[in-house]
């Protein structure tokens, strides 16, 4: 009898052999440029590739009035995620279930969200001033996991088949009344360990090697908000 599997039983992952790139190591050649990294989270997200900054922009955003005030703009803006890239895109609610509102312009509206772009632009700024990451581009989209079960299968950012030359992948998570049971967490799969499992919780801040890192976003019972940013 023909039966459909749930979710993530189904599908196990996106990714095939050879499609990793090796790790990129981060250079600090000025620590006078750092301000809101220290060396330690350089050389961390060298040897372990991810670090994690809780409470990253406490003083200013805040996480609720950005939700409250974009929603409106999201339900206008934002389309069903899909994966790969030009012309071979594709989409499976079962793989990957986000909607996603791509920011590409300067002017962001509303302003909370705004706030929260300019912080993350920083990171980039930072980044380029004091170490050899050397990003001249970046792509950023707001994105919600409708609840219902909705995740993202197990996947890299950059991949050696990619063209968006994307290096770092900088999340923030805006869900601030995220408890255990909602779902929605993310896995990091360290080579070695078992996988680690972070909380999208507000003002939580991840950065992790966009072609190395393999990770997935557990099936949500919540909305689910976050921020990306990537370097490329
Ligand atoms: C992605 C992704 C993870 C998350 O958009 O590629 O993996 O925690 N997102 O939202
Ligand atoms: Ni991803």
């Amino acid at each position: 009898m023909f039966k459909v599997l749930p979710f993530l039983t189904q599908y196990t992952s996106l990714i095939s052999e050879n499609d990793k790139l090796p790790p990129i190591l981060i250079d600090v050649q000025d620590t006078s440029k750092l301000n809101f990294f220290t060396t330690k989270d350089i050389n961390l997200l060298n040897s372990q590739r991810f670090i994690i900054k809780d409470n990253a922009f406490n003083h200013l955003v805040d996480c609720d009035s950005i939700i409250n005030d974009s929603i409106p703009f999201f339900e206008k803006e934002s389309k069903t995620s899909k994966m790969g890239e030009g012309e071979l895109k594709w989409q499976n609610a079962h793989i990957r279930g986000d909607k996603v509102w791509w920011i590409n312009s300067n002017t962001i509206t509303p302003h909370s969200l705004g706030l929260l772009v300019d912080a993350m632009k920083q990171i980039q700024t930072e980044l380029n001033q004091a170490t050899n990451l050397n990003s001249e581009k970046s792509e950023s989209h707001f994105t919600c996991y409708p609840g219902k079960g909705s995740g993202y299968i197990r996947h890299l950012d950059a991949t050696t088949k990619s063209h968006s030359n994307r290096k770092i992948t900088c999340l923030f998570y805006l869900n601030k009344n995220w408890k255990k049971g909602d779902g929605g967490e993310l896995l990091i799969y360290n080579e070695t360990n078992q996988p680690i499992k972070v909380e999208p919780i507000s003002n939580r801040l991840l950065i992790f090697q966009s072609g190395s890192v393999e990770h997935q976003v557990l099936p949500t019972n919540v909305d689910r908000f976050a921020y990306t940013l990537w370097l490329c």
